[in-house]
């Protein structure tokens, strides 16, 4: 594979036991201090996208919010944020699902994506891959065309599916260190 993702995988962090026990938590604020690194990963995510007709970016709050913006300018696309709930001044649309450890819900200003864009959905991890689902019915729900999902890590549930509700998944690396640290 190419060569600058072993750079990033190993620039993940994994914090055992974080925010619970029993999570391996997959830290990637070292990813994005190092200069070269978090280059290297916003250029893998341009390249990849910058001749796909991408008119959307949608970045997933919070640590989506991280990568998404930078992939937006680089693409020449709009970036709209996908917000927890309450924090839009706008008229929104909500989407509930479940977490890992919670529940939670996003949402989405209306009018920010209109009927016919071509949206790709950006977040840090996918886990269970509700996040990503709920971040799909949002832009759906408005006659988005959701081309694709892309995030830096996936966790094993969804690394060897590149799909998520018949959309597909694009992942860089697989977790750090997973089975390692028990
Ligand atoms: C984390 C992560 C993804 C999501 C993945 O976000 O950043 O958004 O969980 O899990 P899933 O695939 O099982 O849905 P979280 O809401 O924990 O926190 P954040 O606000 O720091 O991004
Ligand atoms: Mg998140």
């Amino acid at each position: 594979g190419d060569p600058r993702l072993k750079g990033i995988s190993e620039a993940i962090r994994v914090v055992p036991n974080f925010p619970k026990p029993g999570i391996m938590f997959q830290d990637i604020t070292a990813l994005v201090s190092n200069h070269k690194v978090f280059k290297d990963t916003v250029d893998l995510f341009v390249d990849r996208y910058r001749d796909m007709g991408i008119s959307v970016v949608a970045g997933v709050e919070a640590r989506g919010f991280i990568f998404a913006p930078s992939i937006a300018l680089g693409i020449g696309a709009k970036f709209i944020p996908l917000r927890k709930p309450g924090k839009l001044p706008g008229e929104v649309i909500s989407e509930a699902y479940e977490l890992e450890y919670g529940n939670d819900c996003l949402e989405m200003h209306v009018g920010a994506v209109e009927q016919g864009d071509r949206a790709l959905v950006i977040d840090d991890l996918v886990a269970t891959g509700g996040t990503l689902s709920a971040a799909i019915s949002l832009l759906e729900r408005v006659g988005a065309e959701v081309i694709e999902c892309a995030c830096v890590i996936g966790l094993p549930e969804v690394e060897g599916r590149r799909r998520l509700d018949g959309k597909p998944l694009y992942i860089l690396v697989g977790p750090r260190q997973y089975n390692s640290i028990i």
